[in-house]
């Protein structure tokens, strides 16, 4: 009886402390999972990897407003492992601070997408920064120094117009500075000291800035004027030490100082005058009126400067005034990201393409505040034609190349359209895809779509080599990959072929998640490929794989629900995402591990769609072990195989919320080919095959 109280009571008692739980239950589960990823460091004292109240029971680190967690800081924890994969769904988060801990690797895609300060300094991040921060528009503070952060800045800071300080100091960044941080309007502190970075600091010229910090880059060209009177530290670079450049910021020359350092000799003079800042204070006196006289000569000669400028910028062409405008018509990140886009090759009618990169905005001198008004807000004269990287085919020219569109010819068909081989006159073969016209409402839609196209450059995706729109016929035309698709390699398989061998899948594998993340997390906007399937990754000869079809989502009309590769939401809502990509992408990973169709009516019922007859077996060594494809005879390293199968679950979740980025994905399997890498010596001896039970990579 006694014991029956006890438990009423417990059980009261638990119930009443739920109910009384603070804090907004999806913060405290995702807490629950960061807590997990954090490798459960006792240093955090009171959190818990199931339930708990972090408001209430005053979790560490944890600050609250209402049931809303809105504060993380949980700096200098001495804490490892890694921030999960989730933290996008902490909409309330304004704080975030996990900086000088030990975390490693890459910066999630995932991040408190309402934070105002985001602190990730002092860890072991490597790869660059997530595109993900291009979208957090609350962001004031942004700082991840003391990282190795590698490569070239790809986010857009277009959006980021609250973002007053910002430190990237001591990592390993390179490249130009993104022509985004024009946009930085509140932006008053910089820290980019000791990185790689090249190019000008033009960009930085009209922000507000108080405080900078460029030292130890390679920064060259000149200092701008405007930031002469700040608080500016700048050893360690190759800036130009001679007379800045003739023309004043905005003009033509600014943009390239390079070219004529000294040309014009009354730029020397406005240097050397008493315009300088900080030049002469002395009181009067014999030299004090001649610096008067000069000081009237000079300016009465920037005043005939700026009044034959005027002049000039009036009959100047249109493309001139686009130029000129404060804010670049095209989105000045994508030619961040996709670096090839140039103007058209086959007109000269589209010229304002060239000058993609915009001039630095001049808000402190605006002497041409009349001039600004009267220009136009949009380009004046935008030409039907978008701009389109990739040379124009005639229907004549095609129609010999593939002797008529003949049967012989016909290399693929799919709900787009027909894929025929082309052989050009000088040798070439290229790979025709004839667009089904009643996909396309209008010309204009598809020279759309061949614009989007010929601006995707990645060394994984296929390479658009030209179009051709004419007659109502619309066909794109690519590089031709001799191999074929990933598909006829895995499905279609006779006597002749040779199968994959397990390395080969893995790059396969790679190479195509690399394609994918060029699609989602550099390209801006992002880019949904929608038809992810083993007969779109093609293969060259040495088994490189290149994604074919990016950038023709629109064209994709219904899900192809029996294909196998559609993600569960989408078969319901017809809403693609990337996590709808990532979803099809792991079906194509499990047809690689398989062998098998995603969709196979020959098999029994059971085992007809592959996902749902190989994702409950995955984490199940021995079932793993006859779920392999039978072609690779046993031959593949046991631990490689069940990472492989590890990360094919985390992406055919039916919930797309859990399934990871597809730079996730990029990331293990890199972390897979190196782990093989390392231990192919060990492996060649004892772990190969389904018998092996004995791990290759324990000592
Ligand atoms: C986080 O805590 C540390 C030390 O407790 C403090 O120095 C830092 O300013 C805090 N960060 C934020 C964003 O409040
Ligand atoms: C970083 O954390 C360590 C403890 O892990 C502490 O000793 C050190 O002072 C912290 N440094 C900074 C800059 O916060
Ligand atoms: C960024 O974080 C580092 C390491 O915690 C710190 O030393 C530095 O002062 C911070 N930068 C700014 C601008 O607050």
């Amino acid at each position: 009886m006694r014991k029956v109280a006890e438990v009423m009571v417990a059980l009261l008692i638990g119930i009443l402390s739920s109910i009384n739980a603070e804090t907004d239950p999806t913060d405290a589960s995702l807490l629950n999972i960061l807590y997990t990823s954090l490798n459960s460091a006792p240093q955090l004292t009171k959190w818990s990897s199931n339930g708990g109240d972090p408001c209430g029971e005053l979790w560490t680190g944890i600050t609250c407003s209402g049931s809303r967690v809105t504060g993380i800081n949980i700096s200098g924890l001495g804490l490892s492992g890694n921030m999960g994969y989730q933290l996008d769904r902490l909409t309330a988060v304004t704080t975030f601070d996990i900086s000088n801990n030990s975390l490693g690797n890459q910066i999630p895609f995932q991040l408190p997408p309402n934070v105002q300060r985001l602190n990730l300094a002092g860890n072991g991040f490597i790869a660059g920064l997530p595109y993900s921060i291009s979208q957090m528009t609350s962001l004031k503070y942004l700082n991840v120094s003391h990282n190795q952060i590698q490569g070239e800045v790809t986010v857009s800071f277009n959006s980021l117009t609250a973002l007053s300080t910002l430190d990237f100091s001591f990592n390993s960044m390179t490249g130009n500075l993104p022509q985004s941080f024009q946009s930085l309007a509140s932006m008053t502190n910089t820290y980019l000291q000791n990185n790689q970075f090249t190019g000008t600091i033009d960009v930085l010229a009209n922000l507000p800035l108080e405080n900078l910090n460029i030292e130890n880059n390679q920064f060259s060209g000149w200092i701008p004027e405007q930031l002469k009177s700040i608080n500016l530290q700048l050893n360690g670079n190759l800036f130009n030490s001679g007379p800045a450049p003739p023309a004043p910021p905005g003009g033509p020359s600014a943009r390239q100082p390079q070219r004529n350092p000294q040309s014009g000799g009354s730029s020397a003079s406005l240097t050397s005058g008493s315009i300088g800042s900080g030049g002469s204070k002395s009181g009067i006196g014999p030299g004090a009126i001649a610096g008067i006289v000069i000081s009237v000569l000079v300016i009465g000669a920037i005043a005939a400067f700026f009044i034959i400028k005027r002049r000039s910028r009036k009959s100047s062409t249109d493309v001139e005034k686009l130029d000129s405008l404060p804010f670049a018509p095209l989105d000045s990140q994508e030619v961040q990201g996709v670096k090839s886009v140039q103007t058209s090759s086959t007109t000269s009618e589209t010229p304002a393409v060239i000058n993609l990169i915009p001039p630095p905005i001049d808000h402190h001198k605006s002497f041409d505040d009349t001039d600004v008004s009267t220009m136009p807000v949009l380009p004046p004269k935008k030409t039907n034609t978008p701009p389109i990287n990739a040379k124009f085919f005639s229907v004549a020219d095609l129609q010999i190349a593939t002797d008529s569109f003949c049967v012989e010819n016909l290399i693929g068909e799919g709900s787009i359209g027909r894929v025929y081989r082309a052989h050009l006159d000088d040798g070439k073969v290229l790979a025709v895809k004839k667009i089904n016209s009643s996909l396309l409402s209008k010309t204009e839609d598809f020279l759309n779509i061949v614009s989007e196209i010929s601006r995707l450059h990645h060394p994984n995706v296929t390479e658009l080599v030209g179009y051709c729109s004419e007659h109502g016929q619309n066909l794109l035309v690519y590089e031709f990959h001799k191999n074929g698709s990933l598909h006829e390699y895995l499905h279609e398989v006779d006597e002749n072929s040779k199968p994959l061998i397990w390395n080969n899948r893995v790059q396969i594998a790679l190479g195509a998640a690399k394609a994918l993340e060029y699609l989602h997390e550099v390209c801006s906007p992002s880019v949904i490929h929608k038809n992810l399937k083993s007969a779109n990754i093609l293969l060259n000869m040495e088994l490189n794989p290149h994604l074919s079809d990016c950038g023709l989502a629109s064209v994709i009309q219904e899900p192809d629900q029996a294909s196998g590769y559609i993600a569960p939401e989408v078969a319901m809502s017809g809403q693609y995402t990337i996590k709808s990509d990532v979803y099809s992408f792991g079906v194509i990973m499990l047809e690689l591990l398989s062998g098998r169709k995603p969709f196979d009516s020959s098999r029994p019922r059971p085992e007809q769609s592959l996902v749902r007859w190989a994702a409950p077996q995955l984490h199940d060594i021995d079932a793993l072990s006859n779920m392999v494809d039978p072609a690779l005879n046993g031959l593949y390293p046991v631990k490689s195989l069940s990472r492989f199968a590890d990360i094919i679950a985390l992406c055919v979740q039916p919930e797309p919320e859990f399934r990871p980025p597809i730079s996730e994905v990029v990331q293990a399997l890199v972390r897979l080919v190196q782990r093989a890498n390392m231990s192919k010596r060990t492996f060649r001896n004892e772990g190969v095959g389904r018998g092996g039970s004995s791990d290759a990579e324990t000592p």
